[in-house]
C-alpha cells in the first residue's frame, strides 16, 4: 500500500468512443457480482469469487480509497450514453517516481464481444498522458489471454516480452507478456 499524497480525480471523465470511465457507485454492484462470476477476475484483483452484495460494496469502498492512498485511479467502465456500468479499469501508480505506471481491466461477463475493454483502455491511456509524470504505461498478461492480449494491440500497446515466473496466480507462478505504450514524443 502506497502512502503517496491523495489523488484527484480528473474534472472531465476520460471518455473513449461511447465509453466513460468515472468512480464506482452503490448501484455497480449487480454488475460487480456478474464479473465476480468470472473464475479469472478474482485472481488478479480483490473482487472475491462469487461476491455478495456486501461484499461488492466493500470493493466499490476499497477502489474509492485508492484514491486516498495515492495508489492509483479504479475507474467503473460505463456506457456514455446510459451511465451503465460494464467493467472496470485502473491505473496504478507503483513506480510512478521512475515515470511507470501500470494499468489493468475487465469487462464483465454479460458485456464482452463488443470491444469495450479496448476502448476502456484507451480512455484509461488517454488519461494517463495527462498526468505530467507518467511517461511510460505498462500492462501484464498471461500468453493464454488471448482477449487481453488483443485488447492491448487494439488499445496501440506494443509487445515487449515475455517475463518468465513473474508471479503468483491462483496458487502457480506464471509468465507475463509485457506490454507498454509510451508518452507521445519519448
Ligand atoms: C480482456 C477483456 C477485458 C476483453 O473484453 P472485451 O472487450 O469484451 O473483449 P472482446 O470479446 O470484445 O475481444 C477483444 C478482441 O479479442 C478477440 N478475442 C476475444 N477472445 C478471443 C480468443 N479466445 N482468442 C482470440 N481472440 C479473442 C476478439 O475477437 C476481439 O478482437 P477484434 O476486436 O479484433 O475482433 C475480458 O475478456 C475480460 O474481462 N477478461 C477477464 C479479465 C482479464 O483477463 N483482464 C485482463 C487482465 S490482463
Amino acid at each position: 500500500m502506497s502512502s503517496a499524497a491523495p489523488l484527484e480525480l480528473p474534472d472531465e471523465a476520460p471518455t473513449w468512443d461511447g465509453v466513460r470511465l468515472r468512480p464506482y457507485r452503490t448501484r455497480d454492484v449487480p454488475m460487480l457480482r456478474d464479473l465476480a462470476t468470472d473464475p479469472y477476475v478474482p485472481l488478479i484483483g480483490t473482487l472475491p469469487a462469487r461476491a455478495t452484495e456486501d461484499e461488492a460494496l466493500a470493493y466499490i469502498q476499497r477502489q474509492h480509497d485508492r484514491l486516498l492512498t495515492g495508489t492509483g485511479y479504479s475507474f467503473a467502465v460505463t456506457l456514455e450514453e446510459s451511465d451503465e456500468a460494464v467493467g472496470g479499469a485502473g491505473l496504478w501508480l507503483g513506480g510512478v517516481e521512475h515515470g511507470r505506471a501500470s494499468a489493468g481491466y475487465s469487462i464483465a461477463p454479460q458485456f464482452r464481444g463488443h470491444g469495450l475493454g479496448g476502448r476502456a483502455l484507451i480512455a484509461l491511456t488517454t488519461f494517463a498522458w495527462t498526468l505530467p509524470e507518467i511517461h511510460r504505461v505498462e500492462l501484464f498478461i498471461e500468453p493464454w489471454n488471448a482477449a487481453s492480449i488483443r485488447t492491448a494491440l487494439k488499445a496501440g500497446y506494443s509487445r515487449e516480452g515475455l517475463l518468465r515466473s513473474h508471479q503468483e496466480i491462483g496458487g502457480t507462478r506464471v509468465d507475463m507478456e509485457l506490454f507498454a505504450a509510451l508518452r507521445a514524443g519519448d
